[in-house]
């Protein structure tokens, strides 16, 4: 437990940490974290409101981290729902928006509503005597989640949490629900404009011979390589979001040409090879990174390693990275996966053209790792396999259920 002064300092430096926070995992944990310091506590849980249940979001306790180390016990203590009712002390704080300071769970008094529930305490041979049980709460005072510290640690002992310990809590949790409902929004925007890339891609390929899953594998053989290759997260996670748009200048394509069944002409493929042009003209003029990441994969995904692609004849590294990534996933789908014009190509006989064009048309490095992770390739594969519905998308149109589609 650290002194008052230093905690009013300590809440003042938490708040700015806390708002600075863009992921809501790592949020909850770095809440946790300073709860279990502010308050001297032994551990620390939170959960969250969802549909009028509350989750289990995580947990960080010193006696298990000690004793399993922080893996097993995140891996133990995973999430769950409970019903939102006043019969569980995290229900009952959540419900009346009230804190709850317990000096001993074994010593609730029987009129109490709730019950403390020693399920974990017995399975795992620990002992929760205090919590202090706060409500999380938005700038409108509408109840987010619970945060529960547990077992308040004095020269080595557990004891009961204060009167200070109330007021540091107080203040520190209207902090953890400040930044709980900022970063939920951003969370929520970020989903909401992948969301949106990903449905556009997809009316892209409509009017294409590909299938909606033909642009989620590439998406994921992408950030296969741009992991393997140990790029940070943020930058597999634009690749990730970037490459569904590899083909979205196809929609300026005539249909004649875009769905002739047949072999392309020389005149009809310089046609086509300008989809990667408008693409780059579509998604160009943007502030939004993935978006400037998107137009740099729609205008270099047909370069060559060696110089002969289109459209600029790029060579070797002077191809943008996000290019020559996308170039090894899509060929490779393009080659594995079955068309309405054509059989699936057996992966052997694929491989070998991989591997015969290295150096070539594909970066020899980036290569190297795409076909040293054949297990996940397969894996993902897999997953987002083509079924016989994909290949004719409009069939069903006008015999769906519009009141289905209205809710
Ligand atoms: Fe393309
Ligand atoms: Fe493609």
């Amino acid at each position: 437990m650290i002194e008052k002064n230093e905690s009013v300092k300590r809440l003042l430096q938490v708040g700015i940490a806390l708002s600075s926070v863009e992921n809501l995992d790592t949020l909850l944990d770095l809440i946790l974290k300073e709860a279990q310091e502010l308050m001297g506590c032994d551990g620390a849980s939170i959960f969250l409101l969802e549909n009028d249940k509350l989750v289990f979001k995580a947990m960080r306790s010193g006696t298990y981290f000690k004793m399993w180390g922080e893996d097993k016990t995140r891996a133990t203590f995973k999430t769950f729902e409970m019903p939102l009712t006043k019969n569980s002390i995290a229900g009952y704080v959540a419900i009346t928006a009230s804190a709850l300071n317990i000096p001993d769970v074994s010593q609730i008094p029987a009129g109490e509503q709730y019950r403390y529930d020693p399920t974990f305490d017995e399975k795992y041979g620990y002992r929760t005597v205090s919590l202090l049980v706060m409500p999380i709460k938005n700038k409108k005072n509408q109840v987010l989640g619970v945060l529960e510290m547990i077992n308040a640690i004095e020269n080595d002992k557990v004891t009961k949490f204060n009167g200070e310990d109330m007021e540091i809590a107080e203040s520190f949790s209207s902090q953890a629900g400040v930044a709980i409902q900022n970063t939920s929004l951003t969370e929520q925007l970020r989903e909401a404009n992948f969301d949106t890339i990903f449905r556009l891609s997809v009316a892209a390929e409509y009017r294409d011979k590909e299938t909606s899953n033909h642009i989620k594998r590439v998406s994921y053989y992408a950030r296969l390589i741009a992991d393997k290759l140990r790029y940070c997260s943020e930058d597999c996670s634009l690749i990730f979001w970037a490459a569904p748009m590899h083909d979205i200048g196809k929609l300026g394509i005539p249909d004649a040409i875009l769905q002739k069944p047949g072999p392309l002409d020389p005149e009809e493929r310089k046609i086509m090879e300008k989809h990667s042009v408008i693409g780059a003209k579509v998604l160009k003029d943007s502030k939004v990174p993935v978006i400037l990441k998107s137009k740099v994969v729609a205008l270099a995904h047909h370069e060559k390693y060696d110089g002969t692609g289109y459209p600029m004849k790029l060579k070797g590294n002077a191809i943008p990275v996000e290019g020559r990534l996308v170039a090894i996933a899509d060929v490779f789908d393009a080659l594995t996966s079955k068309r309405v014009y054509k059989a699936q190509m057996p992966e052997e006989q694929a491989l070998k053209i991989m591997r015969e064009s290295r150096g070539t048309h594909f970066d020899p490095e980036m290569l190297d790792c795409f076909l040293g992770s054949m297990a996940d390739v397969r894996e993902i594969r897999d997953k987002f396999e083509d079924k016989p519905e994909d290949f004719d998308k409009l069939k069903d149109v006008g015999s769906e259920d519009l009141n289905e589609l209205l809710k």
